[in-house]
């Protein structure tokens, strides 16, 4: 098993050798191997990802990503390095699960996922503007509505609940949404299959997140709702998340490179460690790994151990220590 890491840029360079700890503890052959992504990168080499990071991943099948710092204002040649990464390897899958832990003011119960294709939609950047009116593509392709839907089918336990908005957008939406009820009715027919328009699907997020177990949508709908959701996780400090492609997957936490925090030792590793139970899961198949770092989060959040943005007085390394300890 390999691991290419990329810190990436401020908190990131924290959260990362935090989570590879935890990983090397439960996958004691787990070979890790450093690769560079960022935007230092972008300052030092005109480019924020390196061809041989992309292909160090593309050769591992496995990579955790820490955050990067992009800047606010346009910069010519600058490209959002994750942004680069998932066009690179066709990572096609986003994958969020939302999973209520035990930490003060969290919602229990919740205990969902989130699967937003990657790759399409209104992201395919084809903007254009004659000063008065502007028009942006949004293109849904049977193909990627089909190998999106297989992704979801397969993570779903009981139900999968298909987002649109078909009533609005038949063509678009629809194709999206025939195209998953296909593929899923094909490769799991045990499955229940529900839908719901987009809007309301963001009201059930929001009021009674216990009844989803798999939410499928596409790319722009998937990105507003799995942050919505990623309320009931407890916080941006805990989100983890995955991009999956054929044969690599790179995990991320969900937050940014916190520079209101960097260099301070304090941020939360936990997102990033529970990214890495990610990689056990969806990248190596093996969930017991995945489980054991699961129950050492859960048990040392259950113990009070907390950093700042839980209201706690942790630094990352005693975070990190309070998860080793559980396991
Ligand atoms: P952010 O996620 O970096 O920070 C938002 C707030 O949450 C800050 O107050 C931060 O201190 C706190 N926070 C985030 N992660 C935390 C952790 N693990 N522990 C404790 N506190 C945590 O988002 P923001 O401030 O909007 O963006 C900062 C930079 O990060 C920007 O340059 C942005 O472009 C970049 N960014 C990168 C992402 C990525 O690499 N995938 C995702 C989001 C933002
Ligand atoms: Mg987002």
């Amino acid at each position: 098993m390999k691991l290419v890491v990329i810190p990436g840029d401020g908190i990131g360079r924290e959260v990362v050798p935090a989570a590879v700890r935890v990983l090397q503890a439960v996958l004691p052959a787990l070979e890790v191997v450093e690769a560079e992504a960022g935007w230092r990168t972008f300052q030092r080499l005109g480019v924020s990802v390196p061809q041989e990071t992309v292909e160090a991943v593309r050769a591992a099948g496995a990579a955790l990503f820490g955050a990067v710092q992009s800047p606010a204002w346009k910069v010519p040649g600058y490209r959002s390095a994750i942004l680069t990464l998932r066009s690179a390897l066709d990572l096609y899958a986003n994958v969020r699960p939302v999973k209520s832990l035990p930490v003060p003011g969290t919602r229990p119960g919740v205990d969902l996922v989130i699967v937003r294709e990657n790759t399409e939609g209104l992201y395919v950047g084809e903007e254009r503007s004659d000063g008065e009116v502007a028009e942006a593509v949004r293109r849904i392709t049977r193909a990627a509505s089909e190998r999106i839907g297989a992704v979801a089918a397969h993570l779903a336990r009981q139900r999968l609940t298909v987002v649109h908005k078909a009533n609005i957008l038949p063509l678009t939406d629809g194709l999206f949404r025939d195209s998953v009820r296909r593929v899923a009715g094909e490769k799991r027919p045990d499955l229940e299959v529900e839908e719901l328009l987009v809007d309301v699907a963001a009201y059930h997020l929001a009021r009674t997140p216990e009844r989803f177990d798999t939410i499928v949508a596409p790319n722009l709908y998937g990105d507003i709702l799995s942050d919505l959701a990623a309320v009931w996780c407890g916080g941006l400090g805990l989100a983890p998340s995955i991009n999956l492609g054929e044969g690599v997957a790179v995990a991320e936490p969900v937050h940014g490179s916190a520079p209101d925090i960097a260099g301070k030792g304090i941020a939360n590793p936990i997102a990033a460690i529970l990214s890495g139970a990610l990689l056990c899961r969806y990248a190596w198949n093996t969930p017991e790994a995945a489980e054991t770092i699961e129950r050492a989060v859960r048990r040392a959040l259950e113990s009070g151990a907390a950093t700042p943005d839980l209201g706690g007085t942790l630094t990352t390394e005693e975070m990190t220590r309070a998860v080793l300890d559980g396991m």
